[in-house]
């Protein structure tokens, strides 16, 4: 467990905690708050806290005014055959959080997806749009959405998010980065529509909303903590290559009929961004900005870590 205060010791500061902390997002989040005056931030991985043991969450969300939950189960594919395993945490463990939340009167701050639509649309998915995921993941994922909205529904903020990259876990940028030193050419599918998003931009959002929720000024409810702007994996592999000096031309275009998984992906998984305004803030940034942002960052320069730890 990590706790750490960042400025001046004053009764006011706020107390996060934040789940999950050692994720991809978990790390930024903890990054974000850690350089924030205002917080003092309660950080435990998964060692320190599994989030589907109901007693050791409402103790450590005791004393607590705001819990970031970055813990999931996001091994999509895995989720198809441990279904059971996957719904303990992202739908029961959640359940416990917010429990506890509720008891404790913290608000809280949780992470879902955009896998919880299925992905027929022509235009971005509204946040009140009707869910029908496609796979294991996305229905362990709205399990846990749905815990919110019955036990928190004045203290509960969903954040659906979505394609997700950044310096503690790659996500796909750090996986086209490391293939890029391994490979000559890359075929990766251009049929799948998305809003690649960096996750510390994402962190830097939630702290955002927390305090704004704090403050009585952004309702509770589900936001869409995505880029703006939407692209195929295809484009994003591209922009990674023109971006980082790379020749595109090494990529090619291919299909999701080629790369048969055992979960199925939603074809157009681009979420709308109307709720903001209600909350005071501008969506997030157009995606191919906060990737330029981010493949200056040193980790990307000098090889991602592929793999969170
Ligand atoms: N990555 C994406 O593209 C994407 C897209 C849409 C939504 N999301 C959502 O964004 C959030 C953050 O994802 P991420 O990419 O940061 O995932 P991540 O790197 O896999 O981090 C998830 C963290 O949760 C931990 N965890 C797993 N089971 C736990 C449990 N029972 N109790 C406590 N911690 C547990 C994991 O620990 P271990 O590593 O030790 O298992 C890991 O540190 C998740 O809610 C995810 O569903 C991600």
């Amino acid at each position: 467990m990590t706790s750490r205060d960042s400025g001046a010791r004053s009764p006011e500061r706020v107390r996060w905690l934040v789940t999950g902390a050692g994720g991809m997002l978990g790390r930024d989040l903890v990054a974000v708050l850690s350089a924030d005056p205002r917080a003092r931030v309660t950080a435990l991985r998964r060692a320190e806290l599994d989030i589907t043991d109901a007693d050791a969450v409402a103790a450590a969300v005791a004393g607590h005014h705001m819990v970031a939950n970055a813990a999931a189960w996001t091994d999509v594919d895995g989720a198809e055959a441990a279904e059971a395993t996957a719904t303990a945490v992202n739908g029961t463990g959640v359940w416990h959080l917010a429990g506890a939340c509720a008891r404790a009167g913290a608000r809280l701050l949780h992470v879902s997806t955009d896998y919880v639509f299925c992905g027929q649309a022509a235009v971005p998915y509204p946040e009140d749009a009707p869910t029908s995921p496609l796979n294991a993941y996305g229905r362990s994922k709205l399990a846990g959405e749905r815990a919110i909205a019955e036990l928190l529904p004045e203290l509960g903020y969903t954040v659906r998010t979505a394609w997700l990259y950044g310096e503690h876990g790659g996500g796909f940028v750090g996986t086209v980065l490391d293939l890029a030193r391994r490979r000559e050419r890359l075929d990766v599918v251009d049929d799948q529509h998305g809003q690649p998003t960096w996750s510390y931009v994402l962190a830097q959002r939630l702290v955002q909303l927390g305090y704004a929720a704090l403050a009585g000024s952004a309702p509770a409810g589900v936001y869409h903590g995505t880029a703006s702007g939407w692209t195929t994996w295809f484009a994003l592999a591209r922009a990674v290559f023109e971006l980082t000096g790379l020749d595109p031309e090494r990529i090619r275009p291919t299909t999701s009929a080629a790369f048969v998984r055992p979960a199925a992906r939603p074809a157009f998984s681009v979420l709308g961004h109307d709720r903001w305004a209600a909350a005071g803030f501008t969506p997030l940034p157009h995606w191919r900005t906060s990737l330029a942002q981010a493949l200056r960052r040193p980790a990307f320069a000098s090889g991602p870590e592929v793999l969170p730890d």
